[in-house]
C-alpha cells in the first residue's frame, strides 16, 4: 500500500477502506508518512466527505494510534465533555471543576487552539507551571487521587490526533464534519470516559454553521460513542456571538475563575450550569437536569467548584496563587476601551470575525509550533439585543502591538451590527 494512493483515492471521491485508513494513520502517527501527505489527505476528505463507515473507521484508527486506558477499574464512572469548538468557550475550565465537586470523576484530554476558535489546553497553559503533557500513568494516578485531570494528548494517548490537529489548524483543513467529529471522539476513547457529553457549537463562530450540519455531526458523534460502548449524548448550542464576555486566553481563564467565584457573566454562567446537568445527569449523580442543576449551582455558591479548580491547578504544577489572585494573570500592554458608534440596537456580534481577530493579535497560531501570546484578546460589554447609546464602552482590546490594536479594533467593530428595531437575545441551547 502506498499513501499516495490512498490520497488519490479520496481525491477521487471513492470510499477509503478499513485497512488504507488504518495504514495511513499508523504510518503518519510513527513518521513514516509525512506531514505533507497528511495534509493533502486531510484536504481531501474536506473536499470530498468521509461516509460514517470511514468516519468511525478514522476515529478508531486514531484512539487505537496510542494506548487506550481503561478507566474501569480506577473509578465507577469517568465522564468526559468536549466542544466542537468556538469562540469564548472557557467552558470545560469551570464545568469539569464544578462536575468534579460534585463527586463525579472527570478526565479529560482537551485541545489547542484550532483555526479561529480557542483551545482550552492555550487558556490552562496561561497559569505559569500548568503541564498539559501528562502521561498516560499519570492521568490515571491523578484521576484517582484528585477526580479532575485536565491534559492534552500525551505522546501515549491518541498521538495521531495530537499530530493531525496541528496539522489541520495551518492548512485550512479545520472545517469538515468526519475531521471533527474523528479528532473528537478519539481523544474520548482513548482517554477511557465512559460517559461523554458533547457541546456541539452552531453559527458564525462554529465549525457548523447550520443546525441542519451541526445536528449531522452531533449525530454521528453519539452513534461513534455508542459503536466504542460509550454512553454519548450532545448539546446544540449557539455559537453566533462569543459566549460570555472574554475572548483570549488569559481573560477567559480569569472569566472561568470570576464564575466560579459566583460572579462573571450571566450567559456563560447559564451555559456552564446546563452542560454541567448534563454531566452529572449522564454520569448518574443527578437524577434529572433540575436536580443536576441544583448540584451545580451548590459547587457555585459553597465554593467547592473553585476548590477543584486549585486541586487540578496544584496537582498539574500550575502555579495556585492565579487562582486565588486572578490580578496576577499577565496583562497586554495596550488596553484601550472602543466606544459604541451610534445608539440602536445589537443585532450580530460576529463571532468568527472576533475569533480571527484573537488569532490576529496573536493568540492563535499562524504556523505548527507557532508560541502564542496569552495576555491579547477582547472583552466584549454588549451582547445581541442589548441597547446601545452612542459612547458607551462597546468592548475592550487587549494587545501587545499597536499596528495590531488598529486592525483589531476596525475588524470588531466591523463585526458589530447595530440597528434600530428591537431584536430578541440569542438562544444558548438549540436541542
Ligand atoms: N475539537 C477537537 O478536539 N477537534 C476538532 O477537530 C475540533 C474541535
Amino acid at each position: 500500500m502506498r499513501a499516495v494512493d490512498i490520497i488519490i483515492k479520496k481525491r477521487e471521491k471513492k470510499e477509503l477502506t478499513s485497512q488504507e485508513i488504518e495504514f495511513f494513520i499508523r504510518g503518519f502517527t510513527n513518521g513514516e508518512i509525512p506531514d505533507y501527505q497528511a495534509s493533502a489527505l486531510a484536504m481531501a476528505i474536506v473536499l470530498n466527505d468521509m461516509t460514517p463507515f470511514e468516519t468511525a473507521d478514522l476515529t478508531l484508527a486514531m484512539a487505537r494510534s496510542g494506548q487506550t486506558l481503561d478507566l474501569s477499574k480506577i473509578v465507577d464512572i469517568a465522564v468526559d465533555k468536549h466542544s466542537s469548538g468556538g469562540v469564548g468557550d472557557k467552558t470545560s475550565i469551570a464545568v469539569m471543576p464544578m462536575v468534579a465537586a460534585c463527586g463525579l470523576p472527570v478526565g479529560k484530554m482537551s485541545g489547542k487552539g484550532l483555526g479561529f476558535s480557542g483551545g482550552t489546553l492555550d487558556k490552562l497553559e496561561s497559569i505559569p507551571g500548568y503541564r498539559v503533557d501528562l502521561t498516560t500513568d499519570e492521568f490515571k494516578k491523578q484521576l484517582k487521587e484528585k477526580g479532575i485531570v485536565l491534559t492534552g494528548q500525551s505522546l501515549d494517548l491518541a498521538p495521531a490526533d495530537g499530530k493531525m490537529y496541528a496539522l489541520r489548524d495551518v492548512t485550512g483543513t479545520v472545517e469538515s464534519i468526519p475531521l471533527i467529529a474523528s479528532s473528537i471522539m478519539c481523544k474520548k476513547i482513548a482517554a477511557g470516559a465512559q460517559a461523554i457529553v458533547l457541546d456541539v457549537k452552531v453559527g458564525l463562530g462554529a465549525f457548523m454553521k447550520s443546525l441542519e450540519e451541526a445536528r449531522k455531526m452531533a449525530k454521528l458523534m453519539v452513534e461513534i460513542g455508542k459503536l466504542a460502548g460509550r454512553q454519548t449524548v450532545a448539546l446544540l448550542s449557539d455559537m453566533n456571538q462569543p459566549l460570555g464576555n472574554a475572548v483570549g486566553n488569559s481573560l477567559e481563564m480569569v472569566e472561568a475563575i470570576e464564575t466560579l467565584h459566583g460572579r462573571g457573566p450571566v450567559d456563560f454562567r447559564e451555559h456552564c450550569l446546563h452542560v454541567a446537568a448534563h454531566v452529572l445527569v449522564i454520569g448518574k449523580r443527578a437524577k434529572d437536569l433540575a436536580e443536576g442543576r441544583i448540584l451545580a449551582e451548590k459547587s457555585i455558591s459553597d465554593g467547592s467548584g473553585l476548590e477543584k479548580l486549585r486541586v487540578l491547578v496544584q496537582a498539574q504544577g500550575g502555579d495556585v496563587s492565579y487562582i486565588d489572585n486572578p490580578a496576577k494573570f499577565v496583562r497586554a500592554k495596550f488596553i484601550s476601551v472602543v466606544e459604541t458608534p451610534r445608539s440602536g440596537i445589537i443585532s450580530q456580534i460576529n463571532a468568527r470575525s472576533v475569533g480571527e481577530a484573537s488569532v490576529d493579535l496573536g493568540a492563535g497560531r499562524a504556523q505548527k509550533g507557532d508560541s502564542i501570546d496569552h495576555a491579547v484578546g477582547f472583552i466584549i460589554h454588549k451582547k445581541v439585543g442589548d441597547e446601545v447609546k452612542k459612547g458607551e464602552p462597546l468592548f475592550e482590546i487587549h494587545a501587545n502591538d499597536e499596528a495590531k490594536l488598529a486592525e483589531a479594533r476596525q475588524k470588531v467593530l466591523t463585526a458589530h451590527e447595530i440597528g434600530g428595531a428591537p431584536v430578541p437575545p440569542l438562544p444558548l441551547f438549540y436541542e
